[in-house]
């Protein structure tokens, strides 16, 4: 991705340290953020220094690479965040290879490269959904921070530039992830505006939505789709008004153990996110970080091998 003019990602390793940018400064602080051991890894996932499916899958590879009881960080990083199945699919992509005797700090570059390459290939399926001016709705934040490079959802916008694309950025609560997609779009200069979240309905009715894409964060064999909260609202609309809703990810996001969504577990994250901007404290609060999509919403998913196509448009 293009931050001040130049290319970066949004983790590498370097001198036997991993660099991430802290996502949590974003986008009023470009700071970066050493993890020197697993137990710094598994902080930067829990913490949400990293964030985003494919990210921090390659974020719990090099945690693993690092330690020197594998096994051990590997249970550990796999307590960090519970939905997004890169992260269980890397930490035993690379448990394996250790196992095997390879040497693992490589074998995460490679499973970082390997991310970087099937998120480019996304983008080169995706574009071809993306007309003259078409304008596509996202939510949250699936770009290059939440997968070291290109993004998933946005790697189509990013490829398809030459067709003036504008997107509808949504705001995203409680922890406004819409925001580092307005960072990563302004770098890109690509056109767009953030909304709230509860602004996207009206968007849709009036005809200023053409085509909605996000991405996912674990996906089962009946293909439904696990992604931030407020994801399934947008697709159920999006069907209302005749709207193509499609989900871009890497097949590494596919949990083929499950049968449907019902069988994902959806994080829970503390109130505090939610009230902060609040004057005052209710007494109860609840927090999902995600919510589920049934493919009968879905009109297609997006991955490296091309584009799934499950609904009539
Ligand atoms: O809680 P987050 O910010 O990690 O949630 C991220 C998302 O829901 C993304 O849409 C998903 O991980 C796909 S990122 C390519």
């Amino acid at each position: 991705m293009l931050v001040n003019g130049k290319e970066m990602r949004s983790l590498w390793y370097e001198d036997e340290c991993l660099k991430l940018i802290d996502q949590r400064k974003l986008p009023a602080k470009l700071e970066i953020f050493e993890a020197k051991s697993a137990e710094d890894v598994a902080y930067a996932i829990k913490e949400m220094v990293v964030r985003g499916a494919p990210a921090i899958g390659c974020a719990a590879a090099y945690g693993v690479a690092m330690a020197k009881d594998k096994e051990k960080a590997a249970k550990m990083l796999k307590e960090t965040r519970p939905t997004a199945y890169d992260l269980f699919y890397a930490i035993d992509y690379v448990l394996e290879k250790a196992r095997q005797g390879e040497d693992a700090i490589k074998v995460a570059g490679e499973y970082t490269e390997g991310i970087v390459k099937k998120c480019r290939k996304i983008g080169e399926h995706g574009k071809k959904l993306i007309g003259k001016n078409a304008r596509i709705l996202t939510h949250c934040n699936a770009g290059a921070l939440a997968c070291v490079d290109y993004g998933t959802a946005l790697a189509p916008i990013r490829m398809a530039k030459d067709m003036q694309p504008f997107v509808w950025v949504d705001e995203t609560r409680p922890r406004l992830q819409g925001l580092l997609t307005a960072w990563e779009l302004e770098r890109e200069g690509i056109e767009h505006a953030v909304i709230a979240d509860n602004a996207a309905g009206y968007f849709m009715r009036n005809g200023e939505v053409d085509l909605v894409i996000v991405g996912a964060d674990r996906i089962a064999k009946s293909y439904d789709v696990a992604n931030k909260i407020g994801t399934y609202e947008k697709a159920v609309i999006a069907k209302e008004n005749g709207i193509p809703f499609y989900v871009a990810a890497p097949l590494s996001t596919f949990d083929k153990r499950i049968e449907n969504g019902s069988q994902i577990k959806i994080e829970e994250r503390c109130g505090e996110e939610v009230t902060k901007v609040y004057p005052w404290k209710p007494h109860r609060v609840r927090n999902p970080a995600f919510d589920v999509t049934p493919a009968k919403y879905i009109t297609g998913i997006i991955t490296e091998e091309g584009i799934i196509e499950l609904q009539k448009k």
